[in-house]
């Protein structure tokens, strides 16, 4: 894995304000898709065997609803990641197929395009093509649960009328038999990148609209952007995330931080298997790392961090006005923020209530009501 100092390099080059990038246009595709980006979003990286097209996204969105693509019949990718909720559940913890709970909460899908690695903590997960059959074939624990059903899939998916179309319109080049995985997690892929959110009232904000934020988000967006909270140098740039990719970029900063939620130990013990990126990397000094997310939308996505162990964005910054969380009791008992691996921007800061209650008014102004809603991004199917 990566060292230390390397991390630490990357880290400070990732502070200060992500450059804004002006999106370069985007000429329509020959089937007419086009980004129709927010204003200051640059275009999403796009891997050159995933070309995008309208079809593709709309063969993406049909299976990304599907129920079919699970092994009983019950669950969809939506069933984890509802639009309304910009794409989280509503569970601390994520529930499967078969009702075995995953470890983690599932996570937002806002400018998932733009991350420059997938799921919590794991450093080696960077394409969404990938990333899809962890859900589909992950047999520990179960999401959709389709290991050892490829053949049955395809036949449920062959006899779909509306798949008759989207496939071979997707994917022209395959042929006559275009009825494969490749073009299910590439298409799941392609809608994905669709999924973007910038066009909140923080945004009409930076973009000059007069009155776009209360005079409270106006005071809470400069504590959020100080040197005194920190927080933009985690959670910064357009999709105010950090390892943010896009089309044109030279390097990708992948970082991810320790923010003291737990010490179990006094040695800074976090509970397996959430223990970050170490469960992947076997470093001791990834212990509890895990990867900033976007806050775009953060009011919607209760309750939060990896598992779903902070019920409230009240909680969340009292978690980090104390530079760590302390549990008094019971077995996660310790105090976080004596964690030895924790982040040096998380150190805690003293805030008056009417602070408190400014900052939580700029954290609501980042829900971008157009994206919850947008038909685009819905179920297509009709209901049953
Ligand atoms: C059982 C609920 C569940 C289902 C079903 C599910 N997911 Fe997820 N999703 C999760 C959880 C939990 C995570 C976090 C996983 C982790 O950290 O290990 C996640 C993470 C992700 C991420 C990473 C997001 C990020 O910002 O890093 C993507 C992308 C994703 N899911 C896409 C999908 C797709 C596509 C499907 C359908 C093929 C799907 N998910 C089905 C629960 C689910
Ligand atoms: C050192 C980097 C860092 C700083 C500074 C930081 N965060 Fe975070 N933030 C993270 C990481 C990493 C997570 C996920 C932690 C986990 O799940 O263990 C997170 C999670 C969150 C979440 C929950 C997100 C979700 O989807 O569940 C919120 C809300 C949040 N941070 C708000 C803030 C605010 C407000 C500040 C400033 C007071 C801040 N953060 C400062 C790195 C940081």
């Amino acid at each position: 894995m990566r060292a230390r100092s390397f991390l630490l390099a990357t880290l400070l080059l990732s502070c200060g304000a992500e450059e804004a990038p002006t999106p370069p246009p985007t000429p329509p595709t020959s089937d007419g898709f086009s980004w129709n980006l927010p204003q200051g979003f640059p275009a999403p990286r796009v891997p050159s065997d995933n070309p995008m097209n309208r079809a593709k996204v709309e063969l993406g969105r049909h299976l990304f609803y599907d129920k079919r693509l699970s092994g009983n019949g019950t669950f969809s990718c939506g069933s984890c990641h509802e639009q309304a909720r910009a794409f989280t559940d509503g569970r601390g913890l994520a529930v499967g197929s078969t009702g075995q709970e995953h470890p983690r909460g599932s996570m937002s899908l806002a400018n998932v395009g733009y991350a420059a690695t997938l799921t919590w903590a794991n450093p080696l997960m960077t394409t969404l093509e990938k990333q899809a059959l962890v859900p589909m074939f992950g047999e520990d624990p179960v999401e959709l649960g389709l290991a050892g059903q490829e053949e049955a899939l395809f036949a449920r998916l062959k006899a779909e009328p509306r798949y008759q179309e989207l496939f071979p319109r997707a994917f022209p080049e395959k042929g006559a038999e275009p009825f494969d995985l490749d073009a299910v997690v590439k298409a799941l892929g392609a809608f994905q990148r669709t999924l973007i959110s910038g066009r909140s009232p923080y945004d009409r904000h930076l973009a000059g609209e007069k009155g776009a934020l209360s005079e409270a988000a106006v005071r809470g967006k400069e504590l959020f952007f100080s040197e005194r909270l920190e927080c933009f140098h985690c959670h910064g740039g357009f999709s105010l995330a950090d390892s943010v990719t896009h089309e044109g970029k030279a390097i990708d900063e992948i970082t991810f931080h320790n923010t003291g939620l737990y010490n179990l130990d006094g040695k800074g013990a976090y509970p397996a298997p959430n223990r970050g990126v170490l469960e992947v990397s076997n470093q001791a000094g990834d212990m509890g790392r895990f990867k900033a997310p976007t806050l775009r939308n953060i009011a919607v996505t209760a309750p939060y961090m990896h598992d779903g162990s902070v019920a409230t964005l009240p909680e969340a910054i009292d978690h980090y006005a104390a530079g760590g969380r302390t549990i008094p009791s019971g077995p996660l008992a310790g105090d976080g923020s004596k964690n030895p691996y924790k982040s040096e921007f998380v150190t805690g800061f003293l805030l008056s209530e009417q602070e408190k209650l400014d900052l939580l008014a700029f954290l609501e102004s980042l829900t971008d009501t157009a994206f919850l809603t947008n038909p685009e991004h819905a179920d297509p199917w009709p209901a049953p």
